[in-house]
């Protein structure tokens, strides 16, 4: 017996391979059941029982050696596959790695943000899925008020009463009630997020879009305020050259409501195919709030006013780059990702 281990370590030491499905033929004759391992494993009940700890542990470490000598070979011919050669090339150059890059909306957002977090705008998010109250009923659009349908919402939940509807935000403005909820004036506080809405994607819109609300509240807030601290956002945010102009809206929650544009930034205002010829870009909508979405959420109207503003990230981006089509920005494509690459 001691003989057979012994012979067979010195086959096993020996062994020359030239394939990995010889590597697997060799297992299967030292290792499976009906393999050599196993034919001394079942003769060890006729060793003399002297003798057994001495054969046990050379049989022991016999198994241990075939095992580690097939797994060698093995490792050393599936490497020589994948390469082609025996050892690896160190001189070969490394794999090129692509570092990306930010995608343009979070580009304009985190400029958005920065702007007017220097005039103290903190940042304040919400949920994506709604309530009734926060998304309509809270910023005065009353239940079958026909300013609802103003935005094609999708409900997660529609009930026959719709104070009990929950949908996907259709804008970040149902950041502000829960704003106005949560704190107590002065609030100063930007909401940047993503909204959802119906409608059917093209060039100029999509189902999924992003907004950056604001909200100013406090003693003795007005019109000027809000109409000075947009001008220094367009100014900011476009050339110190921009400038704006506001027109009367209709919004439920803010009155008096304005629709504010910009010269146009693509051709300085003097006419172009973004600007549709007009010299002025529309970008956000904005107002007063309305003293009852103030006392919705608890703030008494008769001591505090405020404005609020809201645009969309997509829109911004598409002035500010001259970008024509809204799809590109989700279609990931690297071509057209690349190109903001430079733009921290
Ligand atoms: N929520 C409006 C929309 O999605 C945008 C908006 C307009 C927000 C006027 C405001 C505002 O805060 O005052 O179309």
């Amino acid at each position: 017996m001691k003989e057979k281990i012994k012979d067979l370590f010195r086959e096993i030491d020996e062994l020359k391979v030239d394939s990995k499905e010889h590597v697997e033929q060799l297992r299967i004759k030292y290792l499976s059941k009906k393999g050599a391992l196993s034919d001394l494993f079942a003769d060890f009940k006729n060793v003399a029982p002297e003798q057994r700890k001495e054969v046990g542990q050379m049989l022991n470490n016999l198994k241990n050696h075939i095992q580690e000598k097939i797994e060698h070979l093995r490792d050393e011919y599936t490497q020589k596959e994948e390469t082609g050669k025996e050892h690896p090339d160190l001189s070969l150059p490394a794999d090129f790695m692509e570092t990306g890059s930010r995608h343009p909306l979070s580009i304009v957002r985190n400029q958005i943000v920065d702007i007017f977090s220097h005039i103290g705008y903190t940042v304040f998010e919400g949920p994506e899925i709604e309530n009734d109250w926060h998304n309509f009923s809270a910023l005065n659009f009353p239940e079958e008020h026909p300013a609802r349908d103003m935005q094609d919402t999708f409900f997660i939940e529609k009930s026959d009463e719709p104070s009990k509807d929950i949908v996907l935000r259709t804008h970040t403005s149902s950041v502000q009630v829960r704003m106005m909820e949560t704190h107590k004036p002065p609030i100063r506080a930007i909401f940047p997020g993503r909204v959802y809405r119906n409608e059917a994607i093209s060039a100029r819109s999509h189902c999924i879009f992003h907004q950056v609300e604001g909200l100013y509240i406090d003693k003795d807030v007005s019109f000027a305020d809000l109409k000075q601290t947009l001008l220094y956002f367009a100014k900011e945010m476009f050339s110190p050259e921009t400038k704006i102009r506001l027109r009367p809206s209709y919004f439920p929650f803010t009155e008096p409501s304005a629709e504010m544009d910009i010269s146009c930034n693509i051709c300085g205002g003097k006419g172009c195919n973004i600007c549709k010829y007009s010299g002025w870009v529309e970008i956000l909508g904005c107002g007063m709030v309305d003293p009852n979405v103030l006392e919705n959420c608890g703030i008494d109207s008769k001591i505090y006013s405020g404005f609020a503003f809201g645009m969309g990230i997509e829109r911004m981006t598409l002035v500010k780059y001259n970008i024509k089509d809204i799809r590109l920005y989700f279609e990931n494509d690297l071509r057209f990702l690349k190109q903001f690459a430079s733009v921290i």
